[in-house]
């Protein structure tokens, strides 16, 4: 089997800058580009990418039997079940199914077959409205998106000039800058950029004078989360 791999070694540091225009790539249907980040798998992968809508495409009806997670980044995402404007975090579990369009086009964080098992709640926040707490520093605040099995999920916001203590990733780190510029001492983040550190990597953040607002998870880089789909 040619399975396709990209990023798929989890045990390697991985910096990858903003989509650039030839990072993106066609999908199966027509108006719908994806920039890949990681991958395990062909069509039906374990995957990362950013995806972009264009105005008035849609995907056809699937089934995600491995689960789906999306932020939205920009723009209105749409399926049956509703509009999703940008801000709004989803996880559809697996053996959920929708049928999304975007009217005006919108671009999209997905995370595919990337559930734990037993992890079966669907789960819908507006980030835009939610509320963050205090973090562990002064400057920094958290908005938890999700917690299950030891794999957390969060966006965290920066204020200029936040200092971060020295810290490890038992489970691995995987971050996307949202805003601002993000840094650590192997260095510098601007928005649009994923990174994703293996197990027992270990950084010490920091943002300058333009803040940051990150989406990190953390976890989840463990052997038993990095199994391709079986079907
Ligand atoms: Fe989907
Ligand atoms: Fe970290």
């Amino acid at each position: 089997m040619n399975t396709m791999l990209w990023n798929a070694d989890f045990d390697q540091r991985v910096v990858v800058p903003p989509a650039a225009a030839a990072d993106w790539q066609p999908s199966p249907e027509p108006g719908v580009h994806r920039h890949r980040l990681d991958r395990i798998g062909d069509e039906v992968a374990r995957a990362t990418s950013i995806v972009r809508y264009d105005a008035a495409s849609r995907f056809a009806r699937h089934t995600h039997g491995g689960g789906e997670e999306y932020l939205v980044l920009d723009g209105t995402f749409s399926d049956e079940h509703g509009d999703h404007p940008a801000g709004t975090y989803v996880r559809n579990p697996p053996g959920s199914s929708h049928a999304p369009f975007s009217r005006d086009g919108c671009t999209l964080f997905v995370k595919l077959w990337q559930f734990a098992e037993r992890d079966d709640e669907p789960l819908r926040i507006d980030t835009t409205r939610a509320a963050w707490r205090p973090g562990l520093v002064p400057g920094l605040s958290v908005l938890p998106l999700h917690e299950f099995d030891g794999v957390s999920t969060a966006l965290v916001r920066w204020a200029p000039d936040t200092h971060f203590n020295t810290h490890t990733h038992p489970g691995g780190e995987e971050i996307l800058v949202l805003q601002g510029l993000f840094r650590d001492e192997h260095g510098e983040y601007p928005t649009g950029t994923w990174l994703r550190s293996p197990r027992s990597s270990r950084h010490t953040p920091f943002t300058g004078a333009e803040g940051a607002l990150i989406y990190v998870k953390v976890g989840h880089l463990g052997a038993r989360f990095l199994l391709p789909p079986s079907s």
